[in-house]
């Protein structure tokens, strides 16, 4: 369920005609829908916490997804938490109003400083991904004299997802400590003065449809928390991450949506039905996927004999999942084409110089002309927050609806931010 629709001919972003945008902002640009951006977090936060066997289910929007400030603000507003992977990050989440107890911070390689700065915000919690790291954080905390908060994250050899590059939990991924460890890892940081372990977490992929690998990691999850305490540890939190997916291909009158999430709650319950303890959720595609899109305009059509390729001004640097992941985006054309349009099979592509920068090939869209405009939908997670100037492109604007509203959350980067921050080696100045 979102909130783009024709209305009198034309798309719109809840009560905004995207030709507005595009002629006010210009193109390409992201539009993002604060209503279903809200909608998205409710429902899940309501059926997470539902679920929980204490009632109590912590939800850390994992900003990786999709870092716009606008958007950070929208769900920080909502009482979401934030999961983190960088200093940058952390501090992003700081600025847009996430308080500190409300932050986790992930990630495989964290470096020293990082943590030096998260531990002095009083972040709620660390989730540890090696022994190296343990040291470090107890070090670091110790240093403050803090003792920080930290789970360790477990790589629970199951992995999933909706392409092998975003799987995360098998245990040929870098992921995580090893089942195996996690006991002496806890009990050689139980003598640690900088970190108190509260507990585990894992994640064992992105865009996962169904429930059945998250069920097998998190019952081998459940059984580690009951052998841990047996041993004297304390575990109080279990950190499930994120990874629950979402339709990329959506008939235009898609009404449901909330399918998955209601299954994946229910196992959820069932699995540590029970179990003592509180529950952390880290999703991203899930909250912020299908609240945007990316509005590109057609720059030109080259006819070619077995071919016919569509021009457009967005390019890979600013959408980068079809080429990097092979990734589908539905293309909805801007003027609501006539019902039995006659349609085109066109190969989308962008201006930059390599053929990678193909969004799709052999797509059958009705005929479009030079200045037509088109969206890529469900492009509101890892869409702009994977972007770059390759091609020396300027960074992509964003732009956030509410009801009839707009504001241009990230202008569109200009030509001296974009010449400027480089610097000449002195012996070629
Ligand atoms: N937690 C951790 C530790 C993660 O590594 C990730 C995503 C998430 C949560 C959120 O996963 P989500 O709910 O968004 O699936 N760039 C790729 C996706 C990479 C996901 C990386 N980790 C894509 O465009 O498909």
């Amino acid at each position: 369920m979102h909130h783009f629709s024709y209305r009198d001919g034309s798309l719109f972003a809840e009560d905004v005609d995207l030709r507005r945008i595009a002629d006010e902002v210009g193109t390409p640009v992201y539009v993002y829908s604060s209503a279903t951006i809200e909608r998205h977090y409710r429902l899940f936060e309501a059926a997470v916490k539902a679920a929980a066997p204490t009632g109590k289910a912590h939800v850390f929007y994992a900003m990786k997804a999709n870092g716009n400030l606008g958007v950070l603000k929208t769900l920080a507003a909502l009482g979401a938490g934030a999961d983190t992977v960088s200093e940058g990050e952390v501090r992003k989440a700081l600025a847009a109003g996430f308080p500190p107890e409300r932050i986790v911070f992930s990630g495989v390689g964290k470096s020293e400083s990082e943590l030096r700065y998260a531990v002095e915000q009083g972040i709620y919690q660390v989730n540890i991904e090696t022994e190296g790291e343990l040291d470090l954080l107890s070090r670091v905390a110790g240093l403050l004299g803090k003792r920080q908060e930290a789970v360790f994250r477990v790589n629970p050899d199951i992995g999933a997802g909706g392409h092998a590059k975003i799987t995360t939990g098998s245990s040929e991924n870098k992921f995580g400590v090893s089942f195996e460890e996690v006991s002496r890892l806890y009990t050689r940081a139980a003598n640690m003065p900088g970190v108190r372990m509260m507990g585990l977490a894992l994640h064992i992929g992105s865009q996962i449809r169904e429930t059945e690998s998250y069920e097998a990691a998190y019952t081998k999850m459940v059984a580690l928390v009951g052998s841990l305490r047996a041993e004297g540890h304390r575990v109080d939190r279990l950190d499930l991450g994120g990874g629950l997916g979402i339709p990329y291909e959506i008939p235009k009158d898609f009404s449901h949506g909330p399918d998955l999430i209601e299954a994946y709650a229910e196992m959820v319950g069932l699995v540590t039905r029970g179990l003592d303890v509180e529950l952390g959720f880290e999703p991203g595609r899930l909250i912020v996927g299908n609240a945007g899109i990316l509005l590109t305009r057609v720059l030109h059509l080259n006819p070619r004999p077995t071919k016919q390729f569509l021009v457009v001004d967005a390019a890979m640097n600013d959408l980068v999942r079809p080429a990097m992941y092979e990734a589908y985006h539905e293309i909805w054309p801007v003027s609501e084409p006539e019902a039995g349009a006659a349609e085109v099979a066109y190969d989308v592509v962008g201006p930059i110089c390599e053929s990678g920068d193909t969004f799709t090939a052999g797509r059958l869209l009705p005929a479009l002309r030079p200045d037509d405009l088109i969206a890529f939908m469900t492009a509101g997670a890892y869409g702009a927050s994977m972007s770059s100037t390759y091609n020396q492109r300027l960074l992509v604007p964003e732009v956030l609806v509410k009801g009839a509203e707009y504001a241009v959350t990230r202008p569109r980067q200009s030509y001296e931010d974009l010449l400027g921050t480089d610097r000449a080696p002195p012996w070629l100045a």
